[in-house]
């Protein structure tokens, strides 16, 4: 059954970005979010240590200082102007936040309590400053559940567990998304005068992560498939402390509270790579110090395979701090890996955790494809690609990025959806996705999905992991290309209408693979080392030749193009902690 539905504005996905949008524009338009999950279950409501903004509750701060961090900190592939919006703007939304109810940590005189985390610094790169605001370690969490209540107060429509299959456009203008609502089977085309994605992220690529299963690409992926580019790919951030083999996050919070990183012999070895800020260099240098330290046989296993671990030791913190401040990774570490932190050092090793590339915006959410703006498209969040990280993310600058441009996006659509025509659609609209479903429910030859996504999990995290070399990269793309002709001869086990989740894991792993080749091709495109892109083959960064974004496009013939990279206020340098 196909249920047709008109709205001003239609936003895909419920966390922080997409409800912060729809608050927003709900103040004017006629607003819907369409989310795979409850939104309340979005996986901005696993991000834990905190939030940034220079409010100086605790030392001078200012955003011109966080702009610059967040410059250097993404190895000057950061369009500088956004980075200065992301700084300034950090201070108006934490207070906003705080004014709807966000429930943050204190200090004594009543202020928004403040921490250190990696890259954040005083004075353009003196010293360590005291820039996340955070609420103990489950930030991400009281975010959601703040925007989410203040969406309901609005009137919000929410559709939850509908997945979204296909925008529709009309010529370079996207006026339509259509959805498979999990719990019928049925098709929902949602025209809109904005449609706007809000979908996270896509670690479930690789084989260790610290996302949800949730985390499948599917922004991108269906920007892509309409035949727009997808930028700065090659860009994957790992976080240093995962646990060990899970990938579960264990949050940087830890070491801004104090928590040292340490090898088989006690050595704390930050020291060797990042002389000033230690532990809490930004994360592109830590992961792969820890990678470093595997390699020389420090693991703990000591056996110099990748698969190794390393120490987190937060116990001289104390069992009262680490309680108070860490109450999340306490419970993560008891019942992950039967540990107590405040006695036993926690295992950990770098997890895929955060995307820096995605839908190409500018900093009102617009999407464009490196020339002109595509009408009527909007995305934000982890998504999207302001790009405000550049080649790597600081910590905390990702929650940050969710709320400011999510905000900003839903203020632009609220002015924008008042000047322009809704969009004709009809029933039609769902033709596309009606055919996918209904050519992988005919098929005859059987073919399970599971094998299909360990491989190519597998595979990115070896061969497109912390370290790339040319012909690891060349394997990458050749196996991802012939296990997204496998998926052709996939069979689903189960026929049912009712809560087929077989059918949207079908769709989200032919997803995952497109996002997977698109990293691979623009990792082995771009020849030089920069931030999270790190090639043995090419190990020295490349202004001269490589200061610009790459934008890929994955229908048809791969094609890759360039757009210059904003450096208007500082000047690109060597980077050093
Ligand atoms: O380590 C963390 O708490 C993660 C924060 C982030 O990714 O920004």
């Amino acid at each position: 059954m196909v249920h047709v539905h008109k709205f001003d504005t239609v936003i895909v996905g419920g966390g922080g970005a997409g409800l912060y949008a729809a608050l927003e524009a709900s103040k004017k338009c006629k607003t819907a979010v369409v989310s795979k999950l409850y939104p309340q279950r979005s996986h901005t409501g696993a991000a834990q240590g905190g939030i940034a903004a220079a409010l100086g509750n605790l030392e001078e701060d200012h955003p011109d200082w966080h702009a610059y961090d967040t410059v250097k900190g993404g190895d000057y592939l950061t369009d500088q102007k956004a980075a200065q919006v992301l700084a300034e703007d950090a201070v108006k939304v934490v207070y906003d936040l705080e004014h709807r109810g966000l429930a943050f940590s204190r200090l004594e005189n009543g202020k928004i309590a403040q921490r250190r985390f990696g890259g954040h610094t005083n004075n353009f790169g003196k010293g360590p400053v005291r820039r996340a605001c955070y609420a103990a370690d489950r930030t991400g969490h009281m975010i959601l559940q703040t925007l989410f209540q203040q969406c309901v107060e609005n009137n919000v429509e929410f559709f939850n567990e509908f997945f979204a299959m296909d925008i529709i456009m009309d010529g370079n203008r996207a006026k339509g998304v259509s959805c498979y609502e999990i719990r019928t089977g049925d098709v929902h085309v949602f025209y809109a005068k904005a449609i706007m994605f809000a979908t996270g992220g896509y670690g479930r690529v690789f084989m260790v992560t610290s996302n949800a299963l949730s985390g499948t690409g599917d922004g991108p992926a269906l920007v892509a498939k309409a035949g727009l580019p997808i930028q700065d790919m090659e860009f994957y951030q790992f976080h240093p402390t995962g646990i060990y083999r899970m990938g579960v996050l264990i949050t940087e919070g830890v070491r801004g509270e104090g928590g040292i990183l340490k090898n088989r012999h006690g050595t704390p070895f930050m020291e060797e790579y990042a002389p000033t800020l230690l532990d809490l260099a930004p994360r592109d240098m830590v992961s792969r110090a820890i990678s470093e330290e595997l390699l020389k046989g420090n693991g703990i296993r000591g056996d110099k395979k990748i698969n190794d671990y390393v120490h987190l030791d937060a116990r001289h913190l104390g069992r009262k701090l680490i309680e108070s401040r860490l109450p999340d990774i306490c419970e993560f570490c008891e019942t992950y890996l039967g540990i107590d932190p405040s006695e036993h050092p926690i295992p950990v090793q770098p997890t895929a955790h955060y995307a820096m590339g995605g839908i190409p915006t500018d900093i009102d959410g617009r999407v464009h494809d490196g020339k002109r703006v595509i009408e009527g498209l909007y995305a934000a969040g982890e998504c999207a690609c302001v790009s405000v990280h550049g080649a790597n993310r600081l910590g905390t600058n990702s929650l940050l990025e969710l709320v400011v441009f999510g905000r900003r996006t839903g203020k632009h659509i609220a002015d924008y959806v008042q000047g322009v025509d809704s969009p004709s659609g009809d029933a039609s609209g769902a033709d596309t996705v009606i055919s996918r479903i209904s050519s992988l429910r005919n098929k005859k030859t059987s073919k399970p999905i599971g094998p299909i996504l360990q491989k190519m999990k597998q595979t990115m995290m070896e061969q497109v992991g912390v370290y790339r070399t040319e012909s690891e990269m060349e394997q990458a793309i050749q196996t991802v290309k012939s296990l997204r002709d496998e998926m052709g001869g996939v069979v689903l086990q189960d026929s049912s209408s009712n809560f087929n989740t077989e059918v949207q894991s079908y769709f989200e792993a032919e997803n995952l693979l497109l996002v997977a080749h698109s990293i691979a091709v623009s990792a082995k495109n771009r020849q030089e080392s920069r931030g999270a892109h790190a090639r043995s083959d090419f190990p020295e960064r490349n202004d001269d030749e490589w200061l610009k974004h790459s934008l890929v496009r994955m229908k048809g013939e791969i094609d890759i193009s360039y757009s210059s990279v904003d450096v208007s206020r500082w000047e690109p340098k060597p980077r050093t902690y």
